[in-house]
């Protein structure tokens, strides 16, 4: 259970990876996510499930190394196992009766939006994606973005690809020149989650966001994951992560999430400083063999 079938590079430190997990393949729907512990002693890393071959037994995940438990679980490689993956939770996607979504993808957001854009346009909704990032080689997905959208706009902030400037704009450009849209979905960083809300909340649009708040048990036990929505606290793991996003307290989700960065970031540097002295032993002893 849990062996990695395929492990590769889509972008600067975004792996897609693809593991068996029978059951979960099985049951998962659009929206849904998974925690996963890559290896003894490291922390639960959730990760939405960006596809699933229910025959294959197989789940995709899309990930970005970014703290040591994101870089335990790239460094595994195909054949090895995962230490465990729970899941399927949280709650599928509504996707109710939307002829026309905009789904629009910040970064590695776009690894969540391809689901949800998929069970959309399975629903017979006409969906229009927005995928953007900072320039050319940040953008991920575009071939399976282009194949499951009606029509694909690609953004980046330095114009190096597709057209110059931020998601939001183009969005706010679209509904400027009388796009009809029912529904749009906002995934990515939390600013620009935001600022699609402030675009789509003039417009008179609804408008669902993923949130990505910290998570530890994903069963709704430990509060790790709270938001604030319409004024109420809710559990974005058992209650979300999909929320309506005209109604989500952004600011407390910002610091919320900054206030474990540095963390991160310090247990990140010494994972590299561990595997460093591990290689220079390893060598020292290959020389004195
Ligand atoms: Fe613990 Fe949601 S992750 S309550």
């Amino acid at each position: 259970m849990f062996e990695i079938t395929r492990n590769e590079l889509i972008g600067p430190n975004v792996y897609r990876i693809e593991l068996k997990a029978e059951k979960i393949a099985r049951k998962r729907k659009a929206g849904q996510f998974v925690i996963v512990r890559p290896v003894e002693n490291t922390e639960r890393v959730p990760l939405t499930i960006a596809a699933s071959d229910a025959e294959a037994g197989t789940i995709t995940l899309i990930v970005q190394a970014v703290g040591r438990s994101t870089q335990q679980l790239v460094d595994l490689k195909v054949g090895q196992r995962v230490l465990d993956v729970a899941g399927p939770l949280g709650e599928p996607t509504h996707i109710g009766d939307v002829k026309r979504a905009c789904v629009v993808g910040g970064g590695i957001g776009t690894a969540v939006a391809m689901p949800i854009a998929k069970a959309m346009k399975d629903a017979g909704a006409h969906v229009t994606a927005i995928i953007g990032a900072r320039s050319k080689d940040l953008i991920i997905l575009e071939k399976e973005m282009q194949e499951l959208a009606d029509r694909l706009i690609i953004c980046t902030d330095d114009g190096s690809y597709g057209r110059k400037g931020l998601v939001t704009e183009m969005l706010g450009e679209l509904i400027a020149a009388g796009e009809q849209f029912d529904e749009a979905l906002a995934i990515g960083p939390v600013p620009m989650m935001e600022a699609v809300c402030n675009v789509t909340r003039e417009a008179g649009i609804r408008t669902i966001v993923s949130l990505n708040p910290i998570m530890i048990d994903g069963t709704g036990m430990c509060g790790g994951c709270r938001v604030t929505v319409g004024g109420k606290t809710r559990f974005a793991c058992v209650e979300g992560p999909e929320f309506d996003g005209h109604e989500v307290d952004f600011a407390e989700l910002r610091t919320r999430l900054g206030a474990f960065r540095h963390l991160e970031e310090e247990a990140r540097q010494q994972l590299s400083d561990e595997c460093r002295m591990k290689a220079a032993a390893d060598q020292l002893k290959k020389e004195g063999d």
